[in-house]
């Protein structure tokens, strides 16, 4: 009898010590005590990735802290599969991509996850130091790199993004390719409103995904959603400058997941080119569009304010005289309102081939030079309810 009760003594006391060594007690590591150096001129990547390693390799939760600085570090991979499913990334200061752009420029990503499962970044800045690049564009020049994203994931689960700051990406800013569950919050994205393909968060193939509480301002799309993005949620959202929220381009490829479920609302446009917009390739294509909301949101001096462009086909290359393969059904625009840079505040341009239908207007109110903005519709199919101005073309 004593003997058992022993073993049991002993037994709780090794389970006690297995908890305490291995999961309940967080890890914590610091990239200056890995050789980071926060001068913004000594290359840090090999301290981040020895941090990334560490994080990786261990089954318990693990932060790896980014003190305040700045570190300067080229194109790195941070690769799953890891046995860790938490690891967060705080980051108090700065990380500065190289000033001479050729060093990223042809990496595709500067700062890239991949295969990675419970990851998550607080704070920090991240400046891509783009400039240079987006001016060699600019010059004509054929030889200039094409430049990288600031920040990818691919193949992703559980993934937080909270309070990051990017600036001035060569290319897109935030990347989620094949990703499934992330959230981004609080997020601040700047580049100028002339900046060549400076997206600032780009999602396809990708599920559950919600962008929330941010304010983005770049050259391009502020969000763009590529083909096969599933339930995405976007709400308070301060775009401008840049292209407005696109879904697309889609159709561009013959065999293309659609795109489903996406709600937009509480968004504020200022200035930019767009507001809402779907956007697809005038060529055949399986990919679709439907069970779309876009609500509750203000347009100030916006170029058009709610548009559909299926005969999208620049240069007229590959694609002329075609109709797009895609079918865009189910979007309603509720409670859209404000001004309009351009007569044109509705736009339905959908394809000969694919008319769209379940088109609805629900209060919908865009002025131009202070009178009802214009609407014009092609071959679009769907109603209009509450107030709308202009008044809606859609055939009832
Ligand atoms: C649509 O997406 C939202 C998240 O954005 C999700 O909560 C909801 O369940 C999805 N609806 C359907 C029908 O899948
Ligand atoms: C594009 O191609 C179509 C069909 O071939 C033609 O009618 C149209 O004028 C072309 N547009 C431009 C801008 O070249």
């Amino acid at each position: 009898m004593e003997k058992a009760i022993n073993s049991l003594a002993l037994s709780v006391l090794l389970l006690i010590l297995f908890f305490s060594s291995s999961s309940a007690i967080a890890v914590n590591y610091n990239v200056l005590s890995l050789g980071a150096k926060p001068d913004g001129i000594t290359d840090s990547t090999r301290a981040f990735l020895a941090a990334w390693t560490k994080a990786c390799t261990s089954a318990a939760a693990t932060t790896i802290y980014v003190p305040p600085g700045r570190f300067l570090l080229r194109n790195v991979v941070f690769q799953g599969q890891c046995k860790n499913n938490d690891i967060s990334i705080r980051i108090d200061g700065t990380l500065v991509a190289p000033a001479d752009y050729h060093v990223i420029g042809n990496s595709g990503n500067w700062l890239f996850f991949e295969h990675v499962n419970g990851v998550s970044i607080y704070g920090g800045v991240l400046d891509g130091q783009g400039a240079g690049l987006w001016a060699c564009k600019k010059s004509g020049n054929k030889g200039c790199p094409s430049g990288a994203t600031t920040l990818g994931f691919s193949n992703s689960n559980n993934i937080v993004i909270n309070g990051l700051t990017s600036l001035n990406s060569q290319m897109f800013h935030i990347v989620f390719n094949r990703c499934h569950n992330v959230k981004v919050q609080g997020v601040r994205i700047s580049a100028s409103g002339n900046s060549p393909n400076t997206d600032g968060i780009h999602v396809q193939t990708s599920s559950d995904v919600t962008i929330l509480n941010s304010r983005i301002g770049t050259g391009d799309d502020c969000v763009s959603i590529g083909p096969g993005a599933t339930n995405l949620w976007i709400e308070n959202v301060a775009c401008g400058p840049g292209h407005g929220i696109s879904i697309g381009s889609l159709g561009k490829d013959l065999q293309e997941p659609g795109v489903q479920n996406v709600t937009v609302k509480g968004v504020t446009f200022t200035g930019t080119e767009n507001g809402v917009r779907i956007k697809s390739w005038g060529r055949p294509s399986t990919g679709f569009a439907r069970n779309i909301l876009f609500q509750h949101s203000l347009m100030i001096n916006v170029q058009n304010p709610i548009v559909i462009d299926q005969n999208y086909c620049p240069d007229n290359n590959s694609c002329p005289g075609q109709a797009s393969g895609v079918k865009i059904s189910d979007v309603t625009y509720e409670d859209i309102h404000g001004t309009s840079a351009t007569e044109v505040g509705i736009k339905f341009d959908c394809s000969s081939k694919n008319p769209c239908s379940g088109i609805s207007l629900e209060d919908v109110k865009l002025t131009y030079k202070n009178q009802p903005a214009e609407a014009s519709c092609s071959h679009a199919d769907g109603s209009a309810s509450g107030l709308v101005q202009p008044t809606s073309c859609l055939q009832l």
